[in-house]
């Protein structure tokens, strides 16, 4: 099929319908083989316990279209494997590394169309997401479950991509100490509505949350983590146990490390004491790697690297990880599976 007539130039990250998506039943204790649907509705019962009481959850991985044509997908191991922690925290059955692949790779050759073309800077979005659903009414887990994968060609999600954006610090926590922070389910998007839309409205990107018990560091944006330069060289990130694993962050860390030789570390970065660093940036599957220009924290901005310019760390983390990521460059083992 020809390509989508899409300007690839202008994408954002907003919802357009392609043309198949993966969806599969779990009933009985099992799921069912799966298989791939026209139909971007979903059909289930009103009583749905991810209707009620949030039990559902999300992953979030990109197919990147290569200089020679073919087509990668970055780790989507690890997000299966995030998934299924996701499913132990809300008592939802696990989908398999496997079957949870497989439906990627179904979805992306489904809508190869729909790849943004190598260069133009865009990738395909995948979304799986798994939730609760069958006729009930009370305060438990649901009698039967769906998995399905979809996918949308996007752009940059912060507008500007590689240009600095600020952020504003939050009064509001996203999590709670021992809640459901580090899992990825809707309850905790949810509640970063409010707090994304009051950012927003003051024209900052979006906020940053402090950790809900002393609401002295910083944990992660609400699509994001949240990774430093400190003065002495060190590539920082903050260690909580209400922050998701971003798959990036870890990549990062690694990269940090074995590519570019600076000591990492996963710690505490206190708000009060942001001029320890030169550099920082938001991460994560959407966002890639966004700089923070500055972060407001009350009547002070700190500003970083600079308002207008990417820093020389920040931009060598980008090049290396989207080099990595469409092929570019020497993937680490195991980072990349052909699509084709
Ligand atoms: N933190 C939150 C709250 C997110 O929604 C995301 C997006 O997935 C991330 C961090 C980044 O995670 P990853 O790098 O695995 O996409
Ligand atoms: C992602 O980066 O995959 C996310 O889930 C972030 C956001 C779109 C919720």
């Amino acid at each position: 099929m020809s390509s989508a007539t899409i300007d690839w130039t202008t994408l954002g990250f907003s919802y357009i319908k392609t043309d198949l998506r993966y969806i599969s039943h779990w009933k009985d204790g099992a799921w069912d083989a799966g298989e791939l649907t026209g139909d971007n509705r979903v059909h289930i019962s009103e009583g749905s316990t991810a209707l009620h009481y949030g039990q559902q959850c999300f992953e979030g991985l990109k197919a990147y279209r290569c200089r020679d044509g073919s087509i990668n997908l970055f780790r989507p191991d690890q997000n299966a494997a995030r998934m299924q922690r996701s499913c132990d925290r809300l008592l939802m059955p696990h989908v398999s590394s496997e079957q949870f692949i497989d439906a990627c790779l179904q979805v992306v050759r489904a809508n190869e169309r729909f790849i943004p073309p190598y260069g133009s800077g865009g990738a395909l979005y995948l979304r799986p997401y798994l939730i609760g659903v069958g006729d009930n009414i009370g305060v438990r887990t649901a009698p039967e479950f769906l998995f399905s994968v979809f996918c949308v060609p996007v752009g940059a999600y912060f507008k500007g991509g590689l240009t600095p954006t600020n952020f504003v610090v939050s009064g509001y926590d996203r999590a709670a100490p021992n809640g459901t922070g580090a899992a990825k389910v809707g309850g905790n998007y949810a509640a970063s509505l409010l707090p994304g839309q009051e950012a927003k409205a003051q024209h900052f990107a979006d906020c940053i949350y402090l950790d809900p018990e002393t609401h002295t560091k910083i944990e992660e944006v609400g699509s994001a983590n949240f990774f430093a330069v400190r003065k002495d060289g060190t590539f920082v990130t903050p260690k909580s146990p209400s922050i998701l694993a971003s798959i990036t962050k870890y990549s990062l860390l690694h990269i940090a490390q074995h590519r570019l030789g600076m000591p990492v570390e996963e710690g505490e970065v206190y708000i009060e004491r942001l001029d320890e660093y030169t550099e920082a940036g938001a991460c994560g599957t959407a966002a890639v790697i966004t700089p923070i220009g500055g972060i407001q924290h009350g009547e002070q901005l700190h500003v970083f690297y600079s308002e207008s310019e990417v820093g020389p760390v920040t931009r060598q983390l980008y090049d290396e990880l989207c080099g990595i990521q469409y092929g570019d460059r020497e993937a680490p083992e195991g980072w990349i599976i052909k699509v084709k």
